[in-house]
């Protein structure tokens, strides 16, 4: 089937001349982008120290994280390039995008997971958008590691952030973010798992610096699950734990580039445990924002260091919100019990309001 382009104004529409794309790229689009920046009210430090902290909340894109801001890119340029198939190793988010983006350009899909350590919302996502779905007994690494000998083989077209198109589309978050502050923030906080985001976020301010749009950039500050700390500790972890999936990965594809934004940003590579990371989901719940637990790792990282002192007063620290809450209800429901149900009658339902 040719190509074909179809009304919904994304990324690609709205960053053309700062994206590899060329009249002959189709765009494959969702409406992705343009999430909202929302400043939170706390935490109460940040607040002591003039420190302003904002959440990008990546998980209002169209799938439902940022992912999509890769596959918009991914899929239009495999497309453009001929691709009738594309691939991809998830801890859900990548595939679910995949799925997504593939469905709208009318090719196949073939999804590489690690069994029974991809959230719910996400394998639901992936499955009705008719990817075909095989679970492998490994993790991300080895589903990663299978799926790239898979395309080196054969013509689908592979969609992990290895992908170059895949950062290009990325970087559009340090656009919008600087786009909307009128310049550059202090601080860009993000969750760290395979590492192409933090890499995105980077080259995105770069770009801007490049060009004197900006005349400053952000100190990159990336925080991993303490089970799955391969860039903090210094060697790839066997077997990575953390109740945050989406950032289960022992030994990250962009490493490399990870080292080298956190470097050239005079920025930190650092670890979360888990219970950090329910601590800021819960906080950030109660500030109306729902993301999914690896997405709370990078304001759970930004909140310590603030504790801790080492962000100047007066700075402006973003934090990348990059899943949807709703990806993971199990988590969400070990965490929230509800109460048993009562008589429907108005002084039954007073009584429980308490008003
Ligand atoms: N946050 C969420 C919600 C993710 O799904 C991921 C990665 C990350 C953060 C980390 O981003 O890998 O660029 O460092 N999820 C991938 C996936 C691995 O398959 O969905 P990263």
């Amino acid at each position: 089937m040719t190509a074909m382009t179809l009304h919904a104004r994304g990324l690609i529409h709205r960053w053309r001349n700062r994206l590899p794309v060329t009249d002959a790229t189709p765009e494959i689009s969702l409406g992705e982008g343009n999430t909202p920046l929302v400043e939170l009210r706390g935490p109460v430090e940040a607040r002591e120290l003039g420190i302003r902290v904002f959440a990008k909340y990546d998980g209002t894109n169209p799938t439902g994280s940022f992912k999509d801001r890769g596959m918009t890119m991914a899929v239009s340029k495999a497309l453009e390039a001929g691709a009738t198939a594309i691939a991809c190793a998830s801890t859900g988010n990548t595939s679910a995008s995949a799925a997504a983006y593939a469905s709208r350009a009318g090719v196949e899909c073939i999804i590489i997971l690690p069994a029974g350590y991809v959230a719910a919302g996400k394998i639901a996502q992936t499955i009705l958008m008719g990817a075909k779905i095989i679970q492998i007994d490994g993790n991300f690494d080895d589903a990663l590691r299978l799926v790239r000998l898979l395309c080196d083989e054969s013509p689908v077209a592979l969609v992990n952030s290895v992908n170059p198109y895949r950062i290009e589309g990325q970087k559009t978050i340090a656009f919008e973010v600087c786009d909307e502050l009128g310049g550059a923030p202090e601080y860009h906080a993000m969750p760290v798992g395979n590492a192409g985001n933090i890499t995105a976020h980077w080259k995105g301010y770069t770009e801007l610096f490049a060009d004197h749009t900006i005349s400053s950039r952000p100190k990159m500050i990336g925080f991993q699950a303490a089970g799955s700390a391969p860039i903090v500790l210094g060697y790839p972890v066997e077997k990575p734990e953390t109740i945050a999936t989406a950032i289960r990965i022992g030994n990250p594809a962009s490493w490399q580039q990870a080292l080298a934004a956190r470097d050239q940003s005079f920025g930190v590579i650092q670890a979360v445990t888990d219970d950090e990371i329910l601590e800021a989901y819960k906080f950030l719940a109660k500030e109306g924002l729902f993301c999914e637990p690896a997405s709370a790792a990078s304001f759970a990282g930004a909140w310590r260091m603030i504790k801790e002192g080492t962000i100047e007063p007066g700075s402006r620290i973003v934090c990348t919100l990059t899943g949807h809450g709703l990806k993971d209800p199990t988590t969400a429901g070990k965490l929230a019990s509800l109460p048993d149900a009562i008589p429907a009658t108005l002084e039954a339902i007073s009584r429980a309001a308490g008003v």
